[in-house]
């Protein structure tokens, strides 16, 4: 993954009927931390996300407020989505709106092209749809109503009722494609993960695959078909082309091909709009395939997904105002197996801010550089004979780089950090056993203390540049803490044990201060 190769990381673009939940951030994060670690082990990396603007459903919340969807997409956008990013620190390379010409252009040469061959028809369907997902149900996929919709037949993820339609739409011939789909699956097994994603939409293709409905007609907010302007792209066929018409797709060939293919992080809500529906569509318009599909889980409030229609959303901010941007980041890269679903708690939160970051990664790297201060006036000592405990903390920082690398390429972002903590606590432990303010008590053990401080100091580099893409800002300043060149994110992850600090060291603050209040 270090060779300057070309790595482009999506995230879904986010419908902006309303406001973003942790849930939300959760991807943006988790999209985030692989890509500032990519673009940290010097690939040519590219961090997409956005919005999707056009359907059903976000024209009826704009209009059950009184504005225009465009207005509503205008105003959601400014105040909430692109704010999404500050709160939780994404360094994203573009934002793409689904109402920006440079998509709504590109993906109509989309749609012209796969009807010039063929792959689209006139039809006929039937079926249940739901706006909260904006697809159409199978019978299978619906549940009956509890309380106000006793005695209706509700979406199993909404749990709101479907709506009976029948319209003439287009379709995409996607049964087409069931073989090759399944070849590509069997042949490239980390096409779609983690396993029991690939698992489901396996057995899914297997069942074999009906066509698309991709237009709409009995409302007007969207790209419209451009060889029947009376309809409107389906709001997932036009939201999947984000991913190639943010790159260049029709218009800058040069950026595609140097940018596509790419991997996208989505929940596995979606999952077989991303595995199935899109690899259809690239394989019809003879594109290649993504390079991957990774389906996360989702947090779970009560058991249940969290969600803005169910009330159980909590916003992003209501963490990072509390604990920071660096604590929301790590505690759901930390906690959480990526791919598993999780249970957010205020107390797990806080239990782990605490111990994890507060005591164990922020407390070592004050209490090192004021020994540092205090000890050796700030100037960075040099290393003497090293004794098998230094060795072993030295040999770690090694371990560490190499297996947290490894993880990443997994995208296995929580054994990512458990290995990085391996180092925390082992130089915590390499602390306590050393006692370096006992050595500091005889100038005979100068040499000693000297070397245990060297150590130490060698330990927190390497922690500064491994925890940088989870963390970024707190190493920020550790690294400048330790004098060393650059910026924190300029230093290469893979060669993470090298010591590039400095000559000298300046007094830390604490990276997490304690919280008093009590939350939740
Ligand atoms: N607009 C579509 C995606 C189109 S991509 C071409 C959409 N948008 S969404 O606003 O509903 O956001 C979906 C994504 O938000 C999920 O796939 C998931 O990544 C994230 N999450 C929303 N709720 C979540 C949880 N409760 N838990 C984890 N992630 C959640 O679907």
């Amino acid at each position: 993954m270090s060779d300057g190769s070309s790595t482009y990381i999506t995230t879904p673009i986010f419908y902006v009927n309303d406001v973003p939940h942790i849930g939300h951030a959760y991807t943006e994060v988790a999209a985030d931390v692989l890509a500032r670690w990519h673009r940290q082990s010097g690939d040519d990396t590219w961090l997409l996300t956005g919005t999707d603007e056009h359907g059903q459903k976000i024209l009826r919340t704009a209009t059950a407020n009184g504005m225009t969807p465009k207005e509503w997409a205008d105003r959601l956008v400014e105040s909430a989505w692109k704010p999404l990013l500050a709160t939780v620190n994404i360094a994203n390379d573009d934002f793409i709106r689904t109402t920006d010409e440079r998509h709504e252009v590109n993906a109509q040469k989309f749609l012209q092209h796969l009807y010039d061959t063929g792959y689209i028809y006139t039809g006929e369907y039937e079926g249940y749809y739901c706006v909260g997902c904006e697809e159409y149900k199978q019978p299978s996929d619906l549940v009956d109503g509890i309380g106000e919709y006793t005695g209706e037949l509700v979406c199993a993820i909404h749990s709101k009722p479907v709506e009976l339609l029948h319209e003439k739409n287009y379709f995409f011939r996607m049964s087409a494609f069931a073989d090759q789909l399944i070849d590509l699956y069997e042949s490239n097994p980390t096409f779609v993960q983690p396993e029991s994603a690939r698992n489901e939409v396996m057995s899914f293709v297997r069942q074999g695959l009906s066509d698309l409905s991709i237009s709409r007609s009995s409302f007007d907010w969207g790209i419209k078909v451009p060889w029947d302007e009376s309809h409107v792209v389906y709001v997932w066929f036009d939201a999947l082309l984000n991913y190639i018409t943010a790159v260049g797709y029709g218009q800058d060939e040069e950026n595609f091909s140097r940018r596509w293919p790419a991997t996208h992080v989505v929940g596995k809500d979606i999952l077989r709009f991303h595995a199935v529906i899109w690899p259809a569509m690239l394989l019809a318009a003879g594109l290649p395939v993504p390079k991957q599909v990774f389906g996360h889980g989702w947090l779970l409030v009560g058991g249940e997904k969290m969600s803005k229609s169910k009330l159980t959303g909590i916003a992003p901010s209501q963490i990072t105002e509390t604990f920071g941007s660096d604590a929301f980041r790590y505690y759901f890269m930390r906690a959480i197996s990526f791919g598993q679903d999780g249970s957010f708690s205020w107390e797990d939160l806080s239990a782990r801010y605490q111990s994890e970051l507060a005591n164990g990664f922020g407390n070592l790297a004050s209490r090192v550089i004021a020994m540092v201060v205090r000890y050796c006036d700030g100037v960075i000592p040099a290393a003497a004979t090293l004794t098998p405990e230094d060795e072993l903390v030295r040999d770690t920082g090694r371990r560490v780089t190499d297996a947290a690398s490894e993880a990443i390429d997994r995208l296995a972002i929580h054994e990512a950090l458990a290995s990085v903590w391996e180092l925390v606590d082992e130089l915590n432990g390499y602390i306590t056993s050393q006692e370096p303010w006992g050595l500091a008590k005889d100038p005979a053990n100068r040499e000693r203390l000297e070397t245990v401080l060297a150590i130490a100091l060698r330990g927190l580099g390497t922690l500064a540049v491994l925890l940088s893409p989870v963390l970024p800002d707190a190493t920020a300043k550790l690294w400048s803490a330790l004098g060393g060149t650059g910026e924190v994110t300029d230093q290469r992850l893979d060669r993470a044990w090298e010591w590039t600090g400095g000559d000298s060291v300046t007094p830390l603050q604490a990276l997490f201060p304690r919280i008093e209040a009590s939350v939740g």
